[in-house]
């Protein structure tokens, strides 16, 4: 199996696992509180350790960093996994349909392959390098809307407060220049419609690594690019994001600079 086929099969098997149980009806939601009053529920906690479990049968030797356990190293950590069993945790919490389990594989600090998968509505978004990017089997492209005038942007933040100013700053800039603006609650999911042409950008700021890291292969995969607010190409050491079809990402850059 290539690491394409593990990262796919895994997000769509813990999809289909947090479905069964949402479904079934029987397990209370418990919600639990972490540094900055991140949310996580026992259903994260659950999704977090069946991905790592299926991963490690068929990866043993790799390492993993996942949003609700601490990192397992193993060797040199050149293969390793970003793993977020439900990004958009809050709108999972409050019942909004948008959220979805995110599995990213870096090699030699490049990322090489991703999987998102919404379980609610089925939808697989997948690539790898080699193979491109794909929604349900079907391949995928970025719009191609060349100006941020005509351009829908997704932005977000992390729940570290040190970001909210900067963040603000980039809301009433966003506001002045995008057509449309919106918050969506997940950056996988949003990284995903960017790849699918349905959103030309997104931005956010204070990310985690396990957010981003299947979105973004999954974004250049399709034909766009991601970078960090420097315009450097983003990886998973990088806390801030913009993804983008490539057409506006030199004039998001120069909004970010303001
Ligand atoms: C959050 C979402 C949100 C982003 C936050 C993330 P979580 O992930 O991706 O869109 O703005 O920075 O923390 O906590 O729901 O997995």
């Amino acid at each position: 199996m290539n690491m394409r086929e593990l990262a796919t099969n895994t997000a769509r098997l813990a999809g289909e696992r947090l479905a069964e149980q949402l479904n079934a009806g029987g397990a209370k939601t418990q919600i639990n509180e972490k540094k900055f009053g991140e949310t996580v529920t026992n259903f994260d906690r659950d999704i977090n350790e069946f991905i790592i479990k299926e991963l490690k049968i068929h990866v043993p030797e790799h390492s993993f960093v996942t949003e609700e356990t601490e990192a397992i190293e193993n060797g040199d950590g050149a293969k390793r996994w970003f793993i977020d069993p439900i990004d958009g945790t809050n709108n999972f919490i409050r019942n909004i349909p948008i959220y979805g389990v995110s599995v990213g594989y870096e090699e030699d600090h490049v990322l090489r392959a991703g999987a998102v998968y919404d379980p609610l509505n089925k939808t697989l978004f997948d690539a790898s390098l080699e193979d491109g990017a794909f929604v349900n089997g079907t391949p995928l492209t970025v719009s191609p809307v060349s100006k941020s005038g005509n351009a829908m942007v997704v932005e977000g933040y992390g729940y570290d407060p040190r970001y909210r100013e900067e963040h603000a700053n980039i809301l009433n800039e966003l506001n002045r220049t995008v057509k449309f603006r919106r918050n969506l609650g997940t950056a996988a999911l949003a990284l995903a419609y960017v790849a699918q042409g349905g959103i030309d950008a997104c931005v956010f700021t204070g990310i985690q690594s396990w957010d981003c890291a299947a979105g973004a292969v999954i974004v250049r995969a399709a034909g766009g690019r991601v970078t960090n607010f420097e315009g450097k190409d983003w990886t998973t050491r990088d806390d801030m994001i913009i993804a983008s079809n490539g057409h506006i990402h030199d004039e998001l850059l120069a909004i970010m600079d303001q």
